[in-house]
């Protein structure tokens, strides 16, 4: 059951209109569809396009995967050392987080960095299409004693969010996995409140890009998309695409989807992340690295960050 101040925040991810609760399931006010609960978490997510279904399935097994092996455990270890620290530099660098603000993360998987400012006393809102990615971050909540958190099954391209929610939206390597990156972009724009900052992280398009071929990255640029999307899904079925659908930007492309959406001022940096580079043999990672950080040619990650 939800209380009345997590019901607030929540909407039919359809028509936007209120939800009634009713025993164990969730009914619009407004069209009547009701949504249910899967292992406590409320289930938002009305009919889904095949790009977001391949994704979904992808990032799923990943998660049920880490589920079972319990390498979700090694992977939060990594994330606190490695990761976290840069995020969290480059975040704080956008808006102050802290008790009060009402954070939320979109594909949040396990949930690391919501949790750290859930320790914070932020209220934390994750939404991921993964039951499985939702019951590890719910099981690292639980276990780091932190209540103040709703973690909804939901998809981001149909966002089940009230107007005006949120202080902050956090997307991690995210906001690629599906085709239409505008009607994302419109509803974080819609459900954050006046002031409030979106804060998305997605591949660049230059010469790394090469590297994400051999997961079935897609250049988001006119024609070369429509010819990737043609190989990758119609050719191949996608059996490569480790990640589901992804594609990789432009700067000025992702400038001009914010500005679409009602971003008057959309801020695209380097994203200053740890770098993994599995698979290069070890002589190259350095060389790899530095030309990483110091070649926009190699870049691997965009920061876009908007003020509503
Ligand atoms: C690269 S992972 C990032 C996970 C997390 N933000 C982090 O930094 O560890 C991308 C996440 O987005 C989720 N995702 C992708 N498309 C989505 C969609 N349409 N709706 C909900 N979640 C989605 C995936 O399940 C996955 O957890
Ligand atoms: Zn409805």
């Amino acid at each position: 059951m939800l209380s009345k101040s997590q019901l607030r925040i929540l909407v039919c991810p359809v028509c936007k209109f209120v939800l009634r609760q009713e025993k164990r399931r969730l009914i619009c006010g407004k069209c009547g569809e009701e949504y249910g609960f899967k292992y406590g978490f409320p289930v938002l997510i009305p009919e889904i396009t095949d790009d977001v279904k391949l994704s979904m399935e992808k990032w799923d097994a990943i998660y049920e995967k880490k589920l079972k092996t319990k390498e979700y455990l090694k992977d939060m270890d990594d994330y606190q050392l490695n990761h976290q620290p840069k995020i969290v530099e480059q975040i704080d660098a956008s808006k102050k987080i802290g008790k009060g603000t009402v954070y939320l993360e979109i594909g949040c998987g396990p949930g690391y960095l919501g949790l750290y400012y859930g320790k914070k006393g932020s209220m934390i809102i994750g939404i991921d299409f993964s039951t499985s990615a939702l019951k590890i971050a719910q099981k690292f909540a639980k276990r780091f004693g932190i209540k103040n958190t709703l973690f909804v099954c939901g998809d981001i391209t149909q966002m089940p969010f009230a107007n005006d929610s949120f202080d902050f939206v956090y997307g991690g390597g995210t906001i690629e996995h599906f085709k239409n990156t505008k009607v994302v972009l419109t509803e974080i724009y819609r459900i954050l409140k006046k002031g409030g900052v979106s804060f998305n992280t997605v591949p660049c398009l230059n010469l790394g890009t090469l590297y994400r071929f051999r997961w079935g990255n897609i250049p988001n640029i006119p024609v070369v998309r429509q010819i990737f999307e043609f190989v990758n899904l119609n050719l191949l079925k996608g059996k490569h695409m480790s990640f589901g659908y992804e594609l990789s930007f432009l700067a000025s492309t992702l400038k001009n989807l914010h500005k679409v959406a009602g971003f008057k001022k959309t801020d695209i940096t380097r994203f200053d992340t740890y770098l993994v580079l599995e698979s290069l043999p070890s002589w190259s990672k350095r060389l790899f690295t530095y030309l990483c950080v110091k070649s926009p040619l190699f870049w691997p990650m965009h920061k876009a960050v908007a003020r509503k």
